[in-house]
């Protein structure tokens, strides 16, 4: 898979040179590459926002700076998925990380300010398939950390990238839909505070059981919306 992002501050994205995702590019599995909007712009100042049409807070970020970004990373891709970082997006989720793990090529595009002119957005549905994609009901100062997030989440995804593919499957979020269940590992007391026996009893059926029951009632306590409740 080949990721793209596009934001005044490409800086941000130095995080996934670290850990897994780090090693999932020098393995050759991922691609990534960040790009500055102020590169594609030629005035003095490196330009990219302007006040809005019809008036209102704030500015927005202008479109020439991103057709020409868009038009350099894309040329003649078709098939690339160009997801819109924006808390009025569709709400991402682990549904949707796995759809995305089956893409060739994402570009991520990263407004900041009040967002970007829509044309930019319906200039991008002629190059592939355009998401309105927001990490969660609240706001941030720009889309940087939402494109990190998400291109953690969906890359280790991608087969390879995780070593031990089992830990995805008992993970919350997947499967059953379920929030996972507590783990301890040694010592077995710890400044007082013991492993709940079953998990020393060496019976399986017994801790599977366990864990079952945590998954359930720490779903129903913090999450009841997962169980439709
Ligand atoms: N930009 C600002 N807030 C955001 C959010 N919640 N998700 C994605 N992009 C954003």
């Amino acid at each position: 898979m080949r990721i793209d992002a596009v934001s005044i501050f490409p800086d941000y994205f130095q995080a996934l040179d670290l850990s897994l995702l780090g090693k999932a590019r020098q393995a050759g599995l991922i691609q990534f590459q960040a790009h500055d909007l102020r590169d594609f712009t030629f005035d003095k100042h490196r330009t990219v926002d302007d006040t809005p049409y019809g008036g209102g807070a704030g500015m927005l970020m202008k479109p020439e700076p991103w057709g020409l970004a868009l038009d350099q990373i894309l040329e003649e891709e078709t098939d690339a998925t160009i997801i819109f970082t924006s808390p009025a997006g569709e709400v991402f989720n682990q549904s949707l990380a796995y759809e995305l793990a089956q893409e060739n090529r994402i570009v991520f595009a990263c407004g900041r300010y009040e967002g970007i002119d829509q044309r930019v957005v319906d200039y991008a549905a002629t190059k592939g398939k355009v998401r309105l994609i927001s990490i969660g009901d609240y706001v941030l100062n720009g889309g940087e950390v939402a494109a990190i997030a998400m291109t953690e989440a969906i890359v280790r995804l991608i087969p390879g990238v995780i070593g031990n593919a089992e830990s995805l499957i008992e993970e919350s979020h997947s499967g059953e839909g379920l929030l996972e269940y507590p783990s301890y590992t040694k010592p077995a007391v710890w400044r007082g505070l013991e492993v709940p026996p079953v998990l020393l009893s060496g019976n399986h059926a017994a801790i599977a059981k366990w864990r079952h029951e945590q998954q359930v009632e720490r779903t129903k306590r913090v999450r009841p919306d997962l169980l439709g409740e």
